[in-house]
């Protein structure tokens, strides 16, 4: 493939975005960027007493594979910091670029097809009912040995997406032409086929 060739799976916490992004990714060759993990390595770097906004001007992309960014504490600074505009606006580039390369990328998050990458070539919405999301994540944390509550995740699910949807910059939505793929009663071969499908139809389109 020659030029920039863009797919954009945005979508809750919880609700497949990841392992769709890696499966599209593998498929067809191209790049994937989990966006999460910049709001999140911002957020952690709160949680060790840096100042949003500065952490976010001073993030190297290139480490983030490196630090653990997957525990709730981190995923709930990740939130908070990403209502504030400016953090936003100190990631937008990097994110674009990547979107942009030669070769093509997979880019998953919450505002990718509507503010990081409108022309995309392909928008993915990846959603489920909250009580699907919450169902997965807590089996998540117990095959990881964690002691977690049902209805305390439920909550957390819920106040995370109100938190994104809710905010006034970049609010979590469907971008306009996103393909809305509900995983609620889908399998994960299911959901990541159709993704794929989608994928392929615009392929053949473009
Ligand atoms: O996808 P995730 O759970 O790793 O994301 C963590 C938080 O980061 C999420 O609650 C909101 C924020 N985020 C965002 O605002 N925009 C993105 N493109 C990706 C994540």
């Amino acid at each position: 493939m020659t030029g920039a060739f863009t797919v954009a799976i945005d979508g809750p916490a919880a609700a497949g975005k990841g392992t769709i992004a890696r499966a599209v990714a593998a498929e067809f060759g191209l790049a994937h960027l989990d966006t999460g993990l910049l709001y999140r390595a911002v957020g952690a770097r709160v949680l060790a007493g840096d100042e949003a906004v500065a952490a976010a001007r001073g993030l190297d992309p290139a480490t983030l594979e490196d630090a653990d960014l997957r525990s709730q504490a981190v995923a709930e600074a990740a939130s908070r910091v990403a209502v504030i505009p400016e953090v936003r606006d100190a990631l937008v580039s990097f994110q674009r670029a990547f979107a942009r390369r030669a070769g093509g990328a997979v880019l998953d998050g919450r505002d990718i097809g509507t503010v990081i990458c409108p022309e995309a070539e392909v928008k993915l919405y990846v959603t489920a009912s909250a009580e699907a999301r919450a169902e997965r994540r807590w089996r998540e944390l117990c095959d990881r040995g964690q002691d977690a509550d049902r209805d305390t995740v439920l909550d957390e699910v819920r106040a995370r997406d109100a938190r994104d949807a809710g905010r006034a910059t970049a609010p979590l939505r469907p971008a306009e032409g996103a393909v809305i793929v509900d995983t609620s009663a889908m399998s994960i071969a299911e959901a990541v086929a159709a993704a794929l499908a989608a994928v392929r139809q615009a392929k053949r389109r473009g």
